[in-house]
C-alpha cells in the first residue's frame, strides 16, 4: 500500500485571499481523512503566507492520520515543530519569491545544521523526511545526515511534455528510489503529481508515501474533497496491486514496463 498525504495548503491560501476564517484547513483536513488520506501535509512558512501557527496546533489535536509538517531550517520553525510534535517533519528549501518550492533542498550548503535540525527531531520521535532530488550525492548525504526517509522531488517529471523526456525523469525517479532504498531509508514523493501522471511514479518499487496538494484541491472545487482524495487513493491503490504482483513475478523494474505502452 502506498500512503496518501494530501497537502491541504490551498486551502488556507484562499482562505487568506480574503483574510477571514473559510474555508478551514481544519475542516479539509477532516474530509481528507474521510474520503481515504493517510496524511495531512502543511508548510510552515516563515512568511505563514497560507498555513497559520493555529492551524498547525489545532491540526495537531486533531488530525487522526499522519501529521506531517513541510519546514525549513529557520530556528523558529525548528521550535514551532519541537513543540507542536508531528509524527514527521519534511525538511524542505524556502525562498521569500516563489510561488511555489522550486526543485530540492540542497544538503550539501549547510550540512551541519541540517544535522542539528534531523537530530532535534528525531529525540524527540519525529520521522525525518529530506526533500530532494534524485541525485545521488544528496540521497547519499541524507542517509550520513540520519534522514529515515527521502521525499524525492517529482517537479521535473510532471513538467516534462514530450514522451523522451518523460520516460528520462521517470528513470531518474526509478533509480533515485532504488538508491534511498538501498540506503535504508523510507521512500516518499512529491510535488506536481496528478491524476494523470501519478501512476508510474507509485508503481516504483517499495515507494511509501505520495504527497499531493494542487491537484487534488483543484478537483476538489469540482466534486468536493472527500471524493477528490477518494478518486487518487483509489489510483494509487490500483497501482500498488499491479507493482506487488509484478513484484512477486519478479518481473523488473516498473519504469521499463511504462517505456514499452
Ligand atoms: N511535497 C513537497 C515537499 C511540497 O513542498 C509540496 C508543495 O507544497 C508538495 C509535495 C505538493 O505539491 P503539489 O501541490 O504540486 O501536489
Amino acid at each position: 500500500m502506498i500512503e496518501l498525504g494530501v497537502n491541504i495548503d490551498h486551502v488556507a491560501t484562499l482562505r487568506q485571499a480574503r483574510r477571514t476564517y473559510e474555508p478551514d484547513p481544519v475542516w479539509a483536513a477532516v474530509e481528507a481523512e474521510l474520503g481515504g488520506a493517510d496524511g495531512i501535509t502543511v508548510h510552515l512558512r516563515e512568511d505563514r503566507r497560507h498555513i497559520s501557527d493555529r492551524d498547525v496546533q489545532v491540526l495537531r489535536q486533531t488530525v487522526q492520520c499522519k501529521l506531517n509538517l513541510e519546514m525549513s531550517l529557520v530556528p523558529e520553525i525548528v521550535e514551532i515543530a519541537t513543540r507542536v510534535l508531528p509524527a514527521q517533519a519534511t525538511l524542505v528549501p524556502e525562498r521569500r519569491q516563489e510561488v511555489t518550492t522550486e526543485g530540492g533542498l540542497d544538503l550539501t550548503r549547510e550540512p551541519d545544521r541540517v544535522t542539528d535540525v534531523v537530530n532535534k527531531l528525531k529525540a524527540l520521535g519525529i520521522v525525518a523526511s529530506a526533500f530532494i532530488d534524485p541525485i545521488e550525492q544528496q540521497i547519499e548525504l541524507a542517509a550520513k545526515l540520519g534522514f529515515d526517509a527521502v521525499e524525492l522531488h517529482t517537479g521535473e517529471y510532471a513538467n516534462v511534455t514530450d514522451d523522451m523526456a518523460l520516460a528520462e525523469q521517470l528513470h531518474r525517479l526509478e533509480v533515485g528510489g532504488q538508491w534511498v532504498r538501498e540506503r535504508g531509508m523510507r521512500l516518499h514523493a512529491g510535488h506536481g503529481l496528478n491524476y494523470r501522471n501519478v501512476i508510474p511514479v507509485a508503481r516504483i518499487q517499495l515507494m511509501a508515501e505520495l504527497n499531493i496538494g494542487h491537484a487534488i484541491v483543484s478537483r476538489a472545487i469540482f466534486v468536493g474533497l472527500r471524493q477528490a482524495v477518494r478518486e487518487m487513493k483509489n489510483l494509487l491503490d490500483q497501482a500498488t496491486q499491479v507493482r506487488d504482483v509484478r513484484a512477486a513475478q519478479g518481473v523488473g523494474a516498473p519504469v521499463l514496463d511504462y517505456q514499452r505502452k
